[in-house]
């Protein structure tokens, strides 16, 4: 089973949307096996946003994502990092398809509500910029045969 890193982002608590949004990961069928509420500091910001330290764009990001709390977790589930991206949208709010979180909230190319990881290095990564090893249990419901085939567990 993978894991991703998700990110309700400050204006998903802002605006009140994250019942809406955990619904939808939720309702998918992956399982959450770590979440806090936290607020990011400039430090977490730069190692999370890494790669986008020297984009112009990055002075806006940071203050954007340590303006408000975000909600961070980690799901669980059969081929999660990529479907869980599918079921955010594209970066931009404007451009991602309607139906997605993205498409369906967000008219915005920064404030899109949610950050999916996007690989499996990146979510190993990001999960452990954000979570310690003790953070992320373990448990699994009796449910699975709900969800997935035999040979999918
Ligand atoms: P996220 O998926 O968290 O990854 C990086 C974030 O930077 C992205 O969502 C947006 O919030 C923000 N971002 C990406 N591109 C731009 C841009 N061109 N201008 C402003 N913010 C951006």
């Amino acid at each position: 089973m993978q894991r991703t890193l998700v990110l309700l982002k400050p204006d998903c608590l802002e605006r009140r949307l994250v019942g809406t949004v955990l619904a939808r990961l939720e309702r998918k069928g992956f399982q959450i096996v770590a979440m806090k509420l936290l607020q990011v500091t400039e430090e977490l910001a730069s190692r999370h946003y890494a790669e986008h330290l020297e984009k112009p764009f990055y002075p806006q990001l940071l203050a954007y994502i340590t303006s408000d709390p975000v909600l961070a977790m980690v799901l669980e589930g059969r081929e999660v990092i990529a479907t869980v991206r599918k079921l955010v949208g594209a970066t931009n709010g404007i451009l991602a398809e309607p139906g997605t979180i993205r498409g369906d909230f967000s008219t915005s190319g920064q404030r899109n509500l949610v950050h999916a990881s996007d690989s499996a290095a990146s979510a190993e990564r990001e999960i452990g910029i954000f979570f310690r090893p003790e953070e992320i249990l373990t448990w699994k419901t009796d449910d699975s045969s709900l969800y997935l085939a035999e040979h999918e567990k």
